[in-house]
Order: structure tokens, then C-alpha cells, then sequence
């Protein structure tokens, strides 16, 4: 179950023998296999369906030839067994029910006991790891941060106005909050990879909202305890934000091993940033996905250029697969990275 994997060896910086290439939102709505589950299902039930949640997180690396996989979920699943009501609305993202502002809201929230919550995620994960061994499965959880810009707001927010106020009127309740829900991502991940899981990703999605000050005092203690805890499991763990070009070297201080990147930043201007030591991830802009084949190319060649022999680069996007690429444009890319040649080799 634990086969050679050049994704993996990438994350180490060890010896593989090509760029090692997978997409966030691999197994989404621009798969027609899955727009016709979609027909069928909500985006919930397919989420909570051990047959389903196996089969659409297995297709990208049977169909595309991507070098990992990731596991199909969501963000909030741990929400409902915590007591926090949520659904998620097509083009919108999770809405919740009653958000949570006041310490009398936090007391409500449970534990997560992952297993016992969630059996279907922890069934699916063994099965896929069978199916793509030697492709390894990585597991993931959204982040404190993010998780709170959730459940705070009550849903997608434009300018996070109650997460903020809360982080900075009420000091207290906020690392509360951070406490809890880092518990639940520490004991959700801690049960993924030991269900098979070969890496686990940490989205923060919004974290670039924050000033580099408020991330340092507000979240990062947070994250670096987190991934203390995680890398006493010897997997390599990611760490994943978007407009976080001034939080780069904060966020290696958080002892990932990969940090994921998005498309604002050149990709070798984040390497001279972080130093050789910590492997980085990303910076694809997805919308090219949705240009010609001739334009991605080019944007995908750049980056692979700006990289070449670098031991701890691992092609990716700068954020989800967005719905309406052309799944034909995925598979190129990924032969794009596979055969990429060094400059000089023949
Ligand atoms: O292929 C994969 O990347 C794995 C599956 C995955 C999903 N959500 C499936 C999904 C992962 C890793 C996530 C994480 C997630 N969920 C994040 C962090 C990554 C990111 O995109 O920033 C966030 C912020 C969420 C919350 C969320 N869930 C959003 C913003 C949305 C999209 C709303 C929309 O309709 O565009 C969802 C729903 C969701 N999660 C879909 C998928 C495939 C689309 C649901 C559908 O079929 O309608």
C-alpha cells in the first residue's frame, strides 16, 4: 500500500524522474461522468455515498494520469457532527444554518469524532488506496481560519467583516474557537492517514485576507501546532492559501512540507522567498483552462521553465479545476508535464 510515488518523493525533495502534476478540484462538475451523478444526487449525497465518494476520487487518476489523488469531500463534512447545520448551494458554496458569534454559540459545538461521525470517509479511503496503489491518496481539511470565515459569517463572504470582528474585539473567544476547530482537523487528519492517506493538504483558502500582523498573532500559532502534531506521522503535509505572497515565509514557519501557491506571485520569486528546504506547489492560474490549448501551454511551459530542476516542485494550479474546462486541456497537461524536457536534453 505504500509504492514509489514521484509526488510524494517530490514533497521529501528526493530523486524522481519527472515533475509530478495533480489538480485541486480534480473530480468535479467539468467531468461529465459526474455531472450525471449530479443529475441524480445533491452535492451531499454524493459526499456521504461510500460507492460514490470511491469512484469520483478514483476516475481523475484513471482517466488523466494525475500522480495523486485527492479525496472527494468537503470542507465542512466534519461541520454537521460538530452540531453545525450546513448545505451547500451550487455556485455559492456552504450556508450555515445558525453561525456561530457568541461564546454561548461556541459551547454548542461538539467534538469530532471522526470514525465514529464519518464511517463512509474512513471505508472510502481504504478501498481507493487499493484501487490506485502505487498512486497515493491525500487526505485533506480545510483550515481553523478558513473553517471560522465559514461558520462565522454564515456563508461565502466578500470582505469577512464578522470573522475579523471577532478575531479582534474578542480575542479570547477567538483562540477558543481556533482551538476547537484545529482538534477537529488534527483528529480528522490523524484518521485519514490512518486509514491510508500517503499526505494530507490543510486548505485556507481565504487566509490572504489577513494582514501578514493578524496572521502572525491570530492564526499562526494555531497552524504551527498543527503541523507539529501532523508531521510526528512522517507524511508529508501541504498547506494551501491563496493571495499569500506577503504570508510566505510565515507560512513556512508553520513546518509544512509543501506550501501551495496560487497564480499572483512568479512562482521562482515564492522559491527565492522560502529557500530550498520546504517543497512548493501550484501556481497554474485555472483560468487558463478555460483558453485555447496553445495559450495554457505556453503559461504551463513558463512555469515548468522557471523550475526546471528544482527537486521540490509539484505541478499544480493556483486554485480549483474550474467547471467548464474542457477535460481533454486536463489530460494534455498532464502529458504537457510528464514529457517535459529539461532544457538541454534531448
Ligand atoms: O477534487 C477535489 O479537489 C476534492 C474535493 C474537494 C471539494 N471541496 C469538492 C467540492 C475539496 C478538496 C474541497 C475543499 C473545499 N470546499 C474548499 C477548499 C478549496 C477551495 O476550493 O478553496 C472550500 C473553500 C470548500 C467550500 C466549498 N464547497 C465551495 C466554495 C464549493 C463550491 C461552490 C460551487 O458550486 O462552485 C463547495 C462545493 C463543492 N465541493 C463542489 C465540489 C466538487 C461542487 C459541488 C457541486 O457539485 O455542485
Amino acid at each position: 500500500m505504500s509504492g514509489s510515488s514521484r509526488f510524494i518523493e517530490a514533497c521529501w525533495g528526493k530523486a524522481h524522474d519527472v515533475v509530478p502534476v495533480w489538480f485541486m478540484r480534480q473530480a468535479g462538475r467539468y467531468q461529465p461522468a459526474y455531472r450525471q451523478l449530479r443529475e441524480r444526487y445533491s452535492f451531499l449525497e454524493m459526499a456521504r455515498s461510500e460507492e460514490i465518494i470511491t469512484e469520483v476520487t478514483c476516475r481523475p487518476v484513471e482517466e488523466l494520469g494525475v500522480d495523486a489523488a485527492i479525496l472527494f469531500s468537503d470542507i465542512m463534512m466534519p461541520m454537521g457532527p460538530m452540531g453545525i447545520d450546513f448545505d451547500i448551494e451550487e455556485h455559492k458554496g456552504p450556508v450555515i444554518a445558525h453561525p456561530i458569534r457568541s461564546a454561548q454559540d461556541l459551547k454548542h459545538i461538539k467534538p469530532l469524532r471522526p470514525e465514529e461521525n464519518l464511517p463512509e470517509i474512513f471505508r472510502s479511503i481504504e478501498k481507493i488506496c487499493r484501487r490506485i496503489d502505487p498512486v497515493p491518496l491525500i487526505g485533506f481539511a480545510g483550515a481553523p481560519f478558513t473553517l471560522a470565515s465559514y461558520i462565522i459569517e454564515g456563508g461565502p463572504s466578500r470582505n469577512y467583516q464578522e470573522t475579523k470582528k471577532m478575531m479582534w474585539e474578542q480575542p479570547a473567544l477567538w483562540d477558543e474557537l481556533m482551538m476547537t476547530l484545529a482538534d477537529a482537523v488534527l483528529s480528522h487528519l490523524t484518521a485519514q492517514i490512518r486509514h491510508g492517506a500517503r499526505a494530507v493538504q490543510i486548505f485556507d483558502s481565504w487566509i490572504g485576507v489577513l494582514s501578514v500582523e493578524d496572521f502572525e498573532h491570530a492564526v499562526l500559532p494555531t497552524m504551527r501546532e498543527i503541523f507539529s502534531r501532523l508531521n510526528t506521522f512522517h507524511v508529508p503535509t501541504i498547506y494551501f492559501g491563496t493571495e499569500t505572497a506577503a504570508l510566505l515565509p510565515l507560512m513556512k514557519e508553520t513546518g509544512a512540507t509543501v506550501l501551495s501557491i496560487d497564480w499572483r506571485i512568479p512562482v521562482a520569486s515564492a522559491r527565492r522567498q522560502l529557500g530550498a528546504n520546504v517543497a512548493v506547489q501550484g501556481n497554474l492560474d485555472p483560468v487558463l483552462l478555460l483558453s485555447s490549448w496553445e495559450v495554457l501551454a505556453g503559461h504551463a511551459r513558463r512555469i515548468l521553465d522557471e523550475m526546471a530542476g528544482d527537486p521540490r516542485y509539484i505541478f499544480n494550479l493556483g486554485h480549483g479545476v474550474p467547471p467548464g474546462t474542457e477535460p481533454e486541456h486536463l489530460k494534455r497537461l498532464v502529458d504537457l508535464v510528464h514529457g517535459y524536457a529539461l532544457p538541454g536534453e534531448v
